[in-house]
C-alpha cells in the first residue's frame, strides 16, 4: 500500500455518544464495537470507564470481544479516573489509556484556577500513572486549538518524555481554520525534539463546520491519527465525520496517505448507528446521506446519464451506496424522463417523450418528486389517446 498509513481512531461510542439522547446500553455498544472492528478502525474510543458502572461495564465487555483493534479508555488527569480505566480495559488485547488536561489559559484559570506550570506537572504525572497500567497511552491536552502553541509544545514535549505514545491536539471547540489547524501541527512536528517518538493525533470538532477540513489539514501537516465518529455524531456540532476523511483521503491518494477502512462498508454502518442511537443522517451528508448520490436537476441528469464521472465523483458502489438515483421533478429534464420510461419497460420515441415531458411537467409542479407510479399512469394514458380510445 503506497504511501502513509493514518490510523482511524472512532470515538462513536465515547465522544458520539455524548449527544444527548444517543446513549447506549452495553449490548448496544458491543454490537456497535464489533462492526467497527469489521469496518477496520485501528482504534474504538469504547467509553470513559469512571463517568458510570454502566460506562465501566460496556468497556470491559468490549474488550472481551475485540480482537485487534485497540480499545481506548477515556480518563481526566485523575489517578482515579486511570485507575478505574485501566481496570476497565485489563482483558483488552491491545489496551490503551486517554488520559489528558486542558491547556489553553482559558481552561487552566475558568475550570482548574491553575497555573500553566502546574497543569503541566499534572499532564507528566498523569501519563506517568497510566504507564504503570498499560504501554499504550495517549495524552489529550484538551482546547489545544486555543492553546499558545509555544507553551502546547513544551506539554507535548513533556508528555512524550514520560511515556505518551500518541498525542492528541483537539480542537475542541472547533475554533480553529484550516490553516491554523495545520500550523499548529506543523509547529508541534518542528519545535518539539523528542515528537517522532510518538504519534499526532487529530481530534476536531465541527462548530464551525470545520472539523473535516481541519483533520485533513492536521494530517498534510504530519498527524498520523485522526479521531472521528460515524455520521459526524459527537458533542454539539459533532465531531470529524469518518466517512468523510476516510473517502478524502481515498479520493485525493495523490496526498499520500491510506487508511485500513473498508470504504464499502461506509453506508451500511452508518444506517446501523444512526438506527442503534436513534439520530437521523441529514439527507445531504456527503457519503452517507439518501441524496449523496441522487440527481435531480435536469442539466445534471443529462450529463450524469451520458457519463456518471461529470457529476460524482465517488462510484456510490465504493462507499456501500448502493447505487446513483436519479430523482424526477420540475427540474427534470427530459432526457431523465426518457431514461425512467425505458428503465419501466416503455419504448418512446422522441416525439413521444416530448409530449409526454408537457404532462410530467404538469404532475411535476403539483408534487414534490414524480413516482414510477405516476408515469405508468401517463404512459397508459397517452397510448390510450394514440390509439383514440
Ligand atoms: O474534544 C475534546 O477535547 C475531547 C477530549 C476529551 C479528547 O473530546
Ligand atoms: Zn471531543
Amino acid at each position: 500500500m503506497p504511501g502513509k498509513k493514518i490510523n482511524i481512531f472512532d470515538t462513536t461510542l465515547r465522544d458520539g455518544e455524548q449527544v444527548p439522547g444517543c446513549k447506549l446500553n452495553t449490548k448496544e455498544k458491543i454490537e456497535l464495537a464489533i462492526v467497527l472492528e469489521e469496518l477496520g478502525v485501528d482504534i474504538i474510543e469504547a467509553g470513559f470507564p469512571v463517568s458510570s458502572p454502566g460506562d465501566f461495564n460496556s468497556v470491559r465487555e468490549i474488550t472481551k470481544v475485540i480482537k485487534n483493534a485497540t480499545v481506548a479508555g477515556l480518563s481526566r488527569a485523575v489517578q482515579k479516573d486511570i485507575e478505574v480505566a485501566a481496570d476497565a480495559l485489563k482483558y483488552a488485547a491491545r489496551p490503551r489509556i486517554h488520559t489528558g488536561i486542558g491547556t489553553s489559559d482559558l481552561h487552566i484559570k475558568a475550570k482548574f484556577n491553575s497555573t500553566r506550570e502546574e497543569i503541566l506537572q499534572r499532564a507528566v504525572q498523569a501519563v506517568k500513572w497510566a504507564k504503570n497500567f498499560v504501554d499504550d497511552v495517549e495524552f489529550y491536552a484538551e482546547d489545544a486549538g486555543r492553546t499558545e502553541n509555544e507553551y502546547l509544545a513544551r506539554v507535548v514535549e513533556a508528555v512524550i518524555a514520560a511515556g505518551a505514545t500518541v498525542v492528541n491536539i483537539p480542537d475542541t471547540t472547533g475554533y480553529c481554520l484550516p490553516f491554523q489547524y495545520g500550523d499548529k501541527i506543523a509547529y508541534l512536528v518542528n519545535n518539539v525534539p523528542n515528537i517522532d517518538k510518538a504519534t499526532i493525533s487529530c481530534h476536531c470538532h465541527n462548530d464551525l463546520g470545520l472539523a473535516t477540513a481541519n483533520s485533513i489539514a492536521g494530517v498534510i501537516a504530519g498527524a498520523g491519527q485522526i479521531e472521528c465518529t460515524i455520521n459526524g455524531l459527537g458533542e454539539r456540532a459533532g465531531n470529524t465525520s469518518l466517512e468523510e476523511v476516510v473517502m478524502i483521503i481515498k479520493q485525493h491518494h495523490g496526498l499520500g496517505f491510506y487508511t485500513n477502512i473498508k470504504t464499502e462498508m461506509l453506508n451500511p454502518v452508518s444506517r446501523l448507528v444512526s438506527d442503534t442511537m436513534r439520530m437521523p443522517v441529514q439527507p445531504n451528508k456527503a457519503i452517507v446521506g439518501s441524496n449523496a448520490f441522487a440527481h435531480s436537476s435536469g442539466i445534471h441528469q443529462d450529463g450524469f446519464l451520458k457519463e456518471a464521472l461529470t457529476y460524482e465523483i465517488i462510484n456510490p458502489e465504493t462507499v456501500g451506496a448502493g447505487g446513483s438515483k436519479i430523482v424526477l421533478t420540475a427540474r427534470s429534464g427530459r432526457s431523465a424522463l426518457a431514461h425512467r420510461f425505458h428503465k419501466l419497460g416503455y419504448q418512446f420515441t422522441r416525439n413521444d417523450v416530448d409530449t409526454l415531458y408537457e404532462k410530467f411537467l404538469e404532475v411535476a409542479d403539483r408534487k414534490k418528486e414524480v413516482e414510477d407510479e405516476d408515469l405508468d399512469i401517463m404512459a397508459r394514458q397517452y397510448k390510450q389517446e394514440a390509439i383514440g380510445v
